[in-house]
């Protein structure tokens, strides 16, 4: 009776606009990609969706808020690894259980992450910058978007691995994060590069290193963090769609094989790769996918984090 009634929703679906919770700033990396999917799905669906920036405290307050959403697909959420699997480690009680009050839709993509400085910052490459974030710990600034948020992970693992305590200017979102970088108030921050690509092109900001293992096409003179002095250093983001717990498989699955359908849409692709977005292989855009994806993202980042000595909230 219940599949019965779950498939019958599922014909009639989406009834009305769905809500699409970004739990993080308008204009920021999450935000980005959220809109450019959600209008392909939108077109796909029939339906408007409309993004609702439920941002602060990291993300978490989103994450809740779409946890406790009905659960009858008009509310979906799209975040990132941090709000879902890295604060485990940071916050002594999350009001959510990641893997217990949301179901997996599909992975959006994976964004690899950029060291980026003020213009005025006088270094010149990575080596400069940590020696001078060593000497001048006490007034150093890096920005962040929160506790748990993948700027925090980019910053924390990056400032464990340099062996530097700086102070830590928390945002809404690295939206809002990268304008006052641009205006520079603050010194670093490691952030998506789906946000930092156009500030570093048009030489508003500076990019000192990228945390994959290679060099990313669209910034080809940029050397790797693990490259130019910390070994090991490798920090990737995944996003990726998520409904409240309860939301019928049916849903779910069309849900699945219309985000499917906008990332294979040519515009879509292109746009997501100039981005330096990596997309799924068919493989890895199942729920199924989504929710061992998170599960292998918990056993590698909680331990990381807490072995970084970051002591939770
Ligand atoms: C983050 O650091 O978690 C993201 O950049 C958040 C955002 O989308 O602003």
């Amino acid at each position: 009776l219940i599949s019965l009634a779950g498939t019958a929703q599922a014909q009639n679906y989406p009834s009305k606009p769905i809500t699409m919770i970004v739990p993080f700033a308008a204009g920021g990396p999450t935000d980005a990609l959220a809109r450019v999917i959600a209008q392909k799905m939108s077109e796909k669906l029939g339906q408007q969706i409309v993004v609702d920036n439920a941002a602060g405290a990291g993300g978490t307050i989103g994450v809740a808020k779409a946890a406790r959403a009905a659960p009858d697909g008009h509310t979906v959420l799209f975040t990132h690894m941090g709000t879902l699997a890295v604060n485990i480690a940071l916050y002594k009680s999350l009001p959510y259980d990641s893997q217990k009050d949301l179901v997996p839709v599909g992975i959006g993509g994976t964004n690899p992450m950029v060291l980026v400085t003020k213009k005025t910052l006088p270094v010149k490459d990575f080596k400069e910058f940590a020696a001078y974030v060593k000497a001048n710990q006490k007034k150093v600034q890096y920005g962040m978007a929160g506790i748990g948020a993948a700027s925090h992970l980019g910053g924390l693992m990056l400032n464990s691995m340099m062996k530097v305590e700086v102070l830590e200017i928390p945002y809404k979102g690295t939206g809002p994060a990268l304008n006052d970088l641009v205006a520079g108030q603050f010194d670093y921050m490691v952030d998506q590069a789906v946000n930092v690509l156009a500030q570093i092109q048009s030489g508003n900001i500076k990019a000192i290193g990228v945390s994959t293992k290679k060099r990313l096409p669209q910034l080809p003179d940029v050397p790797t963090i693990d490259e130019a002095g910390l070994p090991g250093y490798e920090v990737t983001i995944w996003n990726g769609l998520f409904a409240p717990k309860g939301t019928p498989e049916a849903i779910v699955t069309k849900l699945n094989a219309v985000l499917g359908e906008a990332l294979a849409d040519e515009a879509v692709r292109k746009r997501l790769i100039d981005l330096a977005v990596d997309l799924p292989t068919k493989e890895e855009s199942s729920p199924q996918a989504l929710g061992a994806l998170l599960k292998a993202s918990i056993e590698k980042w909680v331990p990381a984090v807490k072995a970084a000595g970051v002591q939770p909230e």
